[in-house]
């Protein structure tokens, strides 16, 4: 996608369609628009004081109106004043965006709304366009190669804003960073589990990492089993797919200095449930159970481009979860990386066992910093729907370092509890702990049993199985993979290089 960045009156600037930002109860015109409003002959202005109300995601769109460059006008809604932050002007830009594409509008310009600080409007603009730009539909026959796309963004800015251009077009590039790394993720996400096996991703990961310049070592089962990683290796056992455990590497910094942040993400590429079979109603969309570890790849890919000055992992453990002849059964008791034993009373409770091993890795490859990513419970989705991240921290100030991230990023994430009452849930008989802790908060017992291979590395689990996945289309992204949480961990590592200097 180009972008550009131009300090002209708005009017004459050259589009398919230039977007403009309304606020509701607005009775006037007022700040940059009304410049514009006067170029179209105070058509802004009549059509607010009749029948556009600007309500959050109301659309009014315009054709020709004399006055404009740009061959049409949209008209976008964006609700009370006040309640306009990064989230929302990311969907209310994809929103528009959705809807001009559909109309095979190629170029879009975006004056964006005072309401937000220019740079953080652009970055919220260019990630939002990505993500109207995400088509699933790539397996159908009616789909065509060139099928209409945004190509070009251009950002207007009033012009005593030129004097900032270096840090808005910086603001611009992250934006494009972290879109195209979430469509890269979305793309990985969406793909059915016979197209993406644990060998196609470990693949894509290759490749991802030879063109951005980061290090790529893939672990195969062989190798697994050298280091031990005996719950990792149990999940692959139903599977006739060889399991991979991808792991990359960024290096911004001197080797031995500052932080190293680890991301673990859950690339199981399809969840049956194994022995512990799911029922079939819904179990298709278990493709979307490595959104973790892809969420990942796209962490890496945007922060290759960033270039932090900060060390990173990702570690990825791919394997499908399958009953099998020699799949692992409830009541078999696995000896994982770390030495603990877990007593499997289910085993569709895959990811923590793959995370657990995934995890151990990365502190064995010097962490500092974890955080993982997983479709991890559907007992996230019972306790916060589909509108927050399930958050879990077991240090207060890595906690807030993220929550800071999240904010930045514009999206919702809430923070669940990790008590060690809890623990008494999953307190192994025969092993050392249970994969399981019953129905009783499901979501945090399932972190408990991950807290129990971070030790008192600073760590944050997010479980995205509620969010990961949308099951309906909205105004501003396609049903399908969301690559949530993946703009909030930019940011993090991002602050965290920062914090550095
Ligand atoms: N991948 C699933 C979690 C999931 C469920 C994600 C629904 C998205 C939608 C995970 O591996 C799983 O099966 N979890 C079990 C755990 C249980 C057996 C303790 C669950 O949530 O039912
Ligand atoms: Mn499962
Ligand atoms: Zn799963």
């Amino acid at each position: 996608m180009q972008m550009q960045l131009v300090f002209s009156p708005a009017a004459e600037v050259d589009a398919d369609a230039l977007v403009v930002f309304i606020p509701e109860q607005e009775t006037r015109i007022q700040g940059g628009l009304a410049t514009l409003d006067k170029s179209l002959g105070g058509l802004l202005s009549e059509i607010t004081g009749g029948e556009f109300t600007g309500r959050a995601f109301e659309t009014q769109l315009l054709f020709k109106p004399s006055g404009l460059r740009a061959r049409r006008l949209l008209l976008v809604g964006t609700g009370k004043t006040g309640k306009l932050g990064v989230l929302e002007m990311r969907r209310l830009a994809g929103a528009a965006a959705r809807q001009l594409k559909a109309k095979g509008l190629r170029t879009i310009a975006f004056f964006p709304p005072p309401e937000l600080a220019p740079s953080n409007a652009l970055k919220a603009i260019i990630t939002g366009v990505h993500g109207a730009n995400f088509d699933p539909g790539k397996y159908r026959s009616d789909r065509k190669p060139d099928a209409p796309q945004i190509e070009t963004v251009t950002l207007i800015l009033e012009s005593n804003m030129e004097a900032q251009r270096e840090r808005l077009e910086l603001a611009m590039r992250m934006g494009e960073a972290i879109g195209a790394a979430q469509n890269f993720a979305r793309e990985l996400i969406n793909e059915p589990s016979n197209q993406l096996t644990p060998t196609v991703l470990a693949r894509r990961a290759q490749e991802m990492a030879r063109e951005c310049g980061l290090e790529c070592e893939l672990i195969d089962e062989k190798r697994a089993r050298e280091l031990k990683m005996g719950a990792f290796l149990s999940v692959a056992r139903g599977s006739a797919e060889p399991p991979v455990m991808i792991v990359l590497r960024y290096n911004g910094a001197p080797n031995g200095t500052g932080p190293v942040l680890a991301f673990v993400g859950k690339g199981i590429t399809f969840d049956t449930g194994g022995i512990s079979i799911k029922p079939a109603d819904g179990m298709e969309k278990m493709k979307y159970d490595m959104a973790g570890g892809a969420t990942m790849l796209g962490t890496m890919r945007a922060l290759a481009q960033l270039k932090p000055r900060l060390n990173l992992i990702a570690i990825i453990p791919a394997t499908e979860n399958m009953p099998g002849g020699r799949a692992q059964k409830p009541g078999d008791v696995q000896r994982s990386m770390s030495g603990k034993t877990i007593e499997v009373l289910n085993t569709d409770a895959e990811g923590r066992m793959v995370l657990a091993d995934g995890l151990t890795y990365a502190r064995q490859l010097g962490a500092t910093h974890l955080i993982d990513a997983a479709t991890l419970t559907g007992a996230v989705s019972v306790a916060l729907g589909t509108v927050h991240v399930g958050v879990f921290a077991n240090d207060d100030n890595f906690f807030q370092q993220f929550a800071k991230a999240t904010e930045t990023a514009g999206e919702k994430m809430w923070r669940l509890p990790l008590d060690d009452e809890y623990f008494e849930q999953i307190r192994g008989t025969v092993g050392d702990i249970l994969n399981t802790g019953g129905r009783y908060g499901g979501a945090i017992t399932a972190a408990m049993f991950l807290k129990e291979f971070v030790d008192e590395t600073p760590w944050i689990h997010l479980d995205i199985a509620g969010t990961g996945w949308l099951d309906s289309d909205k105004a501003w992204l396609a049903k399908g993979p969301s690559a949530v949480a993946l703009p909030s961990l930019v940011e993090l590592a991002l602050a965290m290089a920062d914090a550095q200097k």
